[in-house]
């Protein structure tokens, strides 16, 4: 029996299936996540149905390994978490489903979380202090988000992309490239032997002023660079010896943009502390620049330590500041889809 407080986490919003235990000081007393990678490999990239089978296979054992792992027990349970925005219908679904029945059951609140403010809460998870007030950046397959963090339940978005999310594109470059998904890892390892200065890229939306992201355009520069531009001499796969070169120079490209935009998001907020989570945030390349320009600035910076980068359920802990505000749902909570995006028109 634990003296303290805990809660189960589940997170099932892509695909990753996962669920962790966690005190309500903050201390995780496990986290299990079983990545499907190896089921979506051949389609380089995440198929929905693919991915709520396998969540459905899933959830029930990985929620007793979580509890296993913590050493407890369902009855010692104050609270259950669940992601349920946002991220793929059927996915999250299945995870909302599960903790519903939970909540039920074991009479304990139900308290649901947004999968991207957990991100930015990862960041402050062993820390001492509180991270917020902060900018906050949220770094991943689905989103490429900069966020007015003001508390953990009070977060504006004040910049997205307006096409692919920064993760996509490291997906999609190394499908071009012939590299296995997922693809940051792929690139990230790839760039290492590689010379960006090989190759001239294009820096999309640097000098708009505005926190805007694009790289769709950036995604086909790769494209032609590896293969040529479209017609009967276009290459079918990417020649061997210009990989490294190649996913060097994107790395670049994109870990400049995405380190410019974190500037001028903390320039604009006039806040001292930048917190940058999500699955790119696990790129090397990209935390030593980000640290560099923290450090020109003089700010604080806490990037996601790197098991909680990518998703897990940990991260899930936020609901303890949430149920602290008084946010517990109801059994008619349904899941929120939709992708988040700015509307640069509208400011
Ligand atoms: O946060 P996450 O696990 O899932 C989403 O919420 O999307 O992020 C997954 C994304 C993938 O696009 C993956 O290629 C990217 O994060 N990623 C990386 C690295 N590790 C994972 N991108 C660049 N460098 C990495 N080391
Ligand atoms: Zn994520």
């Amino acid at each position: 029996m634990h003296a303290v407080r805990v809660l189960l986490a589940i997170e099932s919003s892509c695909d990753e299936t996962a669920a962790a235990v966690v005190r309500d000081d903050g201390t995780i007393l496990s986290s299990i996540v079983a990545s499907q990678f190896e089921l979506h490999q051949e389609f380089g990239g995440v198929v929905p149905e693919i991915a709520s089978r396998a969540h459905v296979r899933r959830i029930l054992p990985v929620i007793d390994a979580a509890l296993k792992q913590a050493a407890c027990s369902a009855a010692d349970l104050s609270a259950i978490a669940v992601t349920t925005e946002p991220g793929l219908v059927g996915s999250l679904l299945v995870g909302l489903t599960a903790a519903k029945t939970i909540s039920m059951s074991l009479r304990i609140p139900l308290v649901t979380v947004n999968h991207i403010e957990a991100h930015i809460y990862a960041c402050g998870m062993g820390q001492p202090a509180s991270i917020y007030p902060c900018a906050g950046f949220v770094v991943s397959g689905g989103h490429t988000n900069l966020y007015d963090c003001r508390s953990a339940t009070s977060c504006q978005l004040i910049g997205s992309t307006t096409d692919d999310a920064a993760g996509e594109a490291f997906d999609k470059v190394a499908k071009i490239l012939g590299l296995p998904y997922p693809g940051g890892p792929s690139i990230q390892t790839a760039a290492l032997t590689g010379d960006a200065s090989k190759y001239k890229m294009p820096r999309p939306l640097l000098h708009t002023g505005r926190l805007d992201f694009s790289f769709s355009g950036l995604k086909t520069a790769v494209l032609y660079a590896a293969r040529g531009v479209p017609g009967p001499n276009q290459l079918k796969h990417t020649p061997v010896e210009s990989v490294a070169n190649l996913a060097a120079a994107f790395q670049e490209a994109t870990v400049e943009v995405l380190v410019a935009k974190c500037r001028l998001a903390v320039r604009q907020l006039r806040y001292s502390r930048l917190c940058v989570g999500g699955g790119v945030a696990a790129n090397q390349r990209f935390r030593d620049e980000l640290q560099k320009m923290a450090t020109n600035e003089r700010i604080e910076l806490l990037v996601a330590p790197l098991a909680l980068c990518t998703d897990n359920a940990a991260m899930a802990a936020i609901a303890w500041d949430l149920l602290k505000a008084g946010r517990i749902a109801t059994l008619e909570a349904d899941v929120l889809p939709g992708l988040v995006r700015h509307d640069f028109k509208r400011v």
